[in-house]
């Protein structure tokens, strides 16, 4: 289990009373209370006694995934970090399969939430380039090494030691509490200025949503060099800002899907060329060997043989999506087709600035489905039932009176 998604290896945690291992071999992670040879080997794992600032927030208890009102404390502020008022969180599907426990390495409770945007109201001394009252935004990173091939690449999303905005291992050993709360300590090397023209509740969605689509895209020149013929599977969150990001840097862009109700809207709202829909075996043969890249951003488990007979000679399948099972990956596909499959995480903070700053030019923002908090539940159950147009966000400071 990689990146995003937890702990890769084996990391400790310390709580107040217990100390836990959480092991992760090949696709299965588990917590488990630690041995005394473990407690040596993370003899580095500390308490947390800096976490003197109380935060009201929301958080899961259990693989139901009901989000209840949750006290809790996080770091106080450091020399190197900003604190952050949080104004919108977004929520990723990713949210929906941590408060799940889908990929088995949830640790409760958690309080999720990538997508975050708001304002800082105190500065660390170390910090450079913020300061009181900037808009900015933090998405999946919290920290990483700053001293590996990778951070020194402004590719900190792929260093071995990330530690992600929630669900994550703080060095201190500390459990990350993620967005959907009021306010957020974060190290300012992984914080981002959210561009003037952007509305912030709708830009939400970019520090996630937005990243992982543009980082592929940047990767495969595809920013800067128009005219290709690319591909989407899958309109949600990832997807609809994948269209957009296409259109705006110049491709023809076609949707495949699983829902026909969405063509008019991919169309005359998002900008789309074409619209597949997955289960119709004429549309699929039509469009065979036509596309240079496709970007797959299903939640689900689904068939790539139909996705890479769209992909021309030589094209590449890019995944982002992240099922909870296995791809099964047919070689027929690729061998006549020299066809590449890969995937990728997220996006480095460098790009990431980038991406917003291109989203302001070019007036890019998620379309978004405003809720409060206190329907961050229904929102998780149409989420689960592919209804929502394209995002829901958060709206942090519409916290009902159960604080
Ligand atoms: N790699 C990364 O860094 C990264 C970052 C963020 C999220 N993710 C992952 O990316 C995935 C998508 O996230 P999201 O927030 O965009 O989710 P989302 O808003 O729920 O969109 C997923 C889309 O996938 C399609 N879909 C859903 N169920 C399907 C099924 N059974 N078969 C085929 N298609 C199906 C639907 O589009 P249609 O109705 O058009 O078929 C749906 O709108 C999640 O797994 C998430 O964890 C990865
Ligand atoms: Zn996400
Ligand atoms: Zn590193």
């Amino acid at each position: 289990m990689y990146g995003l998604f937890g702990m890769r290896s084996l990391r400790a945690i310390s709580t107040k009373n217990h100390r836990f291992v959480i092991e992760c071999l090949g696709t299965e992670c588990v917590v488990a209370e630690a041995k005394p040879s473990s407690l040596t080997l993370f003899s580095m794992a500390q308490t947390t006694p800096n976490h003197t600032l109380t935060v009201s927030g929301w958080a899961a208890h259990d693989p139901s995934g009901k989000i209840t009102p949750y006290t809790f404390k996080r770091r106080e502020n450091g020399v190197n970090d900003v604190t952050i008022k949080i104004l919108y969180c977004g929520i990723c599907h990713t949210d929906l399969h941590h408060v799940k426990n889908d990929w088995g390495i949830t640790m409760y409770p958690v309080v999720p939430g990538h997508e975050i945007v708001g304002v800082i109201s105190k500065v660390g001394s170390e910090v450079k380039g913020f300061s009181e009252g900037d808009r900015v935004g933090v998405g999946c990173l919290a920290a990483t090494c700053l001293e590996c091939e990778q951070c020194k690449n402004d590719q900190e999303n792929y260093c071995d030691n990330v530690q992600f905005t929630y669900n994550g291992v703080f060095w201190d050993g500390s459990i990350t509490y993620g967005g959907y709360s009021q306010i957020l300590v974060a190290d300012y090397r992984y914080v981002v200025h959210i561009p003037a023209k952007l509305a912030m509740d709708a830009a939400a969605p970019l520090l996630c949503a937005g990243v992982t689509v543009f980082s592929p895209m940047k990767e495969h020149d595809l920013v800067s060099t128009p005219g290709k013929r690319i591909g989407v599977v899958g309109l949600g969150g990832l997807g609809h800002i994948a269209v957009k990001f296409g259109k705006a840097f110049g491709h023809h862009v076609t949707v495949i899907s699983t829902s026909p109700s969405k063509e008019s809207e991919a169309k005359e709202r998002l900008g789309a060329d074409d619209f597949i829909v997955s289960s119709n075996p004429k549309q699929l043969q039509a469009a065979r060997r036509t596309l240079d890249f496709i970007l797959d951003t299903v939640s689900a488990q689904h068939s790539l043989l139909p996705i890479l007979e769209l992909l021309k000679i030589n094209g590449t399948l890019f995944i982002v999506g992240a099922p909870d099972k296995p791809f099964q990956l047919p070689a027929f596909p690729l061998i006549f087709g020299k066809r590449s499959v890969k995937g990728g995480i997220i996006g480095g903070i460098k790009e990431t600035q980038e991406m917003l700053e291109l989203c302001g030019k070019h007036n890019i923002t998620s379309d978004i489905e405003l809720i409060t908090p206190d329907s961050i539940n229904d929102a998780f159950d149409r989420l689960a039932k592919n209804d929502v147009r394209y995002r829901f966000v958060i709206d942090i400071a519409a916290a009902s009176s159960n604080f």
